[in-house]
């Protein structure tokens, strides 16, 4: 019998990864993956042209929100609708966090929300009521651009390891790499941990770095010196 003429390992390997995902109990690990996959096929369906859903008729009222931006609370009225990355940029002029694909799969809209990194961009901002956000505008100690000593070790890292070209996908990133740092401290497992075997703890290799942040994608290219800066901050070696 003649052999298949077309095989899809990358399919095959993801399913593999997956299994392996759910059998180590990694379900929000898997949970992205599986959305990540589902939004592509959404993403197919809408080049070609096929019809999705309905849209609802007529827009909502706006409702009174407060979200805690960068320590303070920000009175505002919105359309339930809106995504966090809309509020922050379009109602509070918030504009380093970027808006690259507004469908999860760049990372350039990366905020913490309790510490935690999610994708504004697929975040509705009345889910983020009652949650500390912070954006890259938030991790300085200083809004002096000449005061480099008031940065964040991260934004430090990244300028001393020219971690970025064109900057956009940058905030997303050094947002991203904080809490990627802090997951790892706190014991959140990884793909790379369990084929490493380094499940009691473990540690910000350049492998465990790539994969961490492989939610956050850069146009430019800039990987080896980002993951440069993620090391040193993760190693204590830097500013
Ligand atoms: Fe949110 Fe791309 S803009 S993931
Ligand atoms: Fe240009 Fe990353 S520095 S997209």
């Amino acid at each position: 019998m003649s052999e298949p003429l077309c095989t899809d390992p990358s399919n095959e390997d993801f399913e593999q990864e997956e299994h392996e995902l759910e059998k180590s109990g990694l379900y929000s690990e898997l949970t992205r993956r599986r959305f990540m996959k589902a939004a592509g096929a959404f993403s197919a369906a809408t080049a070609i042209g096929l019809p999705i859903v309905a849209w609802a008729e007529g827009a909502p009222e706006a409702r009174a929100i407060t979200l805690k931006v960068n320590g303070k609370p920000e009175v505002l009225s919105l359309d339930m609708r809106t995504t966090l990355l809309d509020a922050l940029r379009e109602h509070l002029d918030l504009t380093g966090t970027k808006k690259g694909c507004d469908h999860g799969q760049c990372g350039a809209c990366t905020v913490l929300v309790d510490g935690r990194r999610v994708n504004s961009c697929l975040t509705l901002a009345f889910a983020a009521e009652g949650s500390d956000i912070t954006t890259i505008e938030g991790l300085a100690k200083t809004s002096d651009p000449q005061d480099l000593s008031g940065l964040h070790p991260m934004q430090a890292a990244f300028l001393e390891h020219d971690g970025y070209q064109c900057g956009y996908c940058t905030p997303g990133q050094i947002c991203s790499a904080i809490a990627a740092i802090e997951e790892s401290k706190h014991g959140a497992l990884s793909i790379v941990s369990l084929h490493t075997g380094k499940t009691d703890k473990p540690e910000m290799t350049d492998d465990e770095i790539k994969e961490r942040m492989s939610g956050n994608i850069c146009r430019c290219g800039a990987y080896p010196n980002i993951v440069a800066a993620v090391r040193a901050v993760a190693r204590g070696v830097s500013a």
